[in-house]
């Protein structure tokens, strides 16, 4: 098939002659497709790092509720606009799930170019890892399972992010948790994000060279001790945040599903009528 492609005469599309040269302009063709590996592999360390940004970001708003119910409230509302549109808009939060729903799925798209397409594959490399012992290449195993697990782990979650944009609030976010029996996926979530997360900046460093000084030996140990308080200091922070949820869906089931009302709100109406008050705290959100 080849060797017939090679011998039949190559056509000038504006002459209709055939191109005399066509054994120096096969060469440039094939330079410029063999550039899309490099390519795509650029775009998955860039959507990779993105994430690990957003999720950064993320960990710190969610952990607010560490701080006080309010100040969670406070934040969830800000990415709703509150602070410069007259009423805080859900449909902002969707947009933003939307966003990093895209970024997500290029990622993943652009992971699976590398999972093993076969059960074959998958033996090989299983022996190689064995054979070669070496710690990065069992990293790069253990990225390719928490990635495959976080492909219906995340989805579950941004979903739910993505359809239910007003429901994220200290009461709200809670019940999802405990009452919504979603601390399972949560805790699960948590363990492979951060592993794969701190895995994959790690890979990142490494393969762009971050970071690197004059000894390569001592810049990957140094590499290695930031990939472990990474790892260790995210999921300390997620599992004490997950916690605090849990805390507040179970002191919260019994009224699950009811909203969080900020003290203000609540307390300016209780002043003008306490049954008022009682009643917009169980029932409304301010602005509504
Ligand atoms: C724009 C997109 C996202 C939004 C708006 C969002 C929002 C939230 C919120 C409000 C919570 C608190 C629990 C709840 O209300 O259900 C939460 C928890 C969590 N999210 Fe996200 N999230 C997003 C994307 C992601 C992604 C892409 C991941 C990982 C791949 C992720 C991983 C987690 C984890 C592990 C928790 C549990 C937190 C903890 O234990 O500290 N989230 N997220």
């Amino acid at each position: 098939m080849a060797s017939s492609l090679e011998q039949s005469p190559v056509v000038s599309p504006v002459a209709g002659e055939p191109v005399r040269n066509a054994a120096l302009s096969r060469p440039r063709s094939r330079l410029a497709a063999s550039r899309w590996p490099a390519r795509l592999d650029l775009l998955q360390s860039l959507s990779g790092l993105l994430l690990a940004l957003f999720l950064i970001a993320h960990m710190f708003f969610v952990s607010s509720i560490l701080i006080s119910p309010q100040a969670f409230h406070t934040v969830a509302r800000f990415f709703e606009g509150a602070a410069f549109l007259a009423e805080p808009r859900p449909w902002i939060v969707s947009c933003v799930v939307g966003v990093v729903m895209a970024l997500f799925i290029l990622h993943a798209w652009l992971a699976l170019r590398k999972f093993p397409a076969s059960f074959r594959q998958y033996r090989i490399f299983v022996e190689h890892r064995e054979q070669l012992r070496h710690s990065d290449t069992g990293l790069w195993w253990i990225q390719l399972w928490t990635g495959f697990a976080l492909f219906f782990l995340a989805s579950v979650h941004l979903f739910g992010m993505l359809t239910q944009p007003a429901l994220i609030g200290p009461y709200e976010s809670a019940d999802r948790i405990w009452t919504g029996n979603m601390w399972p996926i949560y805790l699960l979530l948590l363990f492979a994000v951060e592993i794969h997360g701190s895995i994959g900046l790690y890979r990142l460093a490494l393969k762009w060279g971050w970071l690197q000084g004059a000894d390569p030996l001592a810049a990957r140990r140094r590499l290695r001790i930031a990939r472990t308080c990474f790892s260790l200091f995210f999921l300390g922070l997620g599992l004490v945040t997950l916690l605090a949820y849990v805390q507040l869906g179970i002191a919260h089931a019994d009224r699950a599903g009811e909203r969080y009302v900020p003290h203000k709100a609540g307390a300016k109406l209780a002043r003008q009528s306490p049954a008022g008050g009682l009643e917009f705290a169980l029932s409304r959100r301010p602005g509504e």
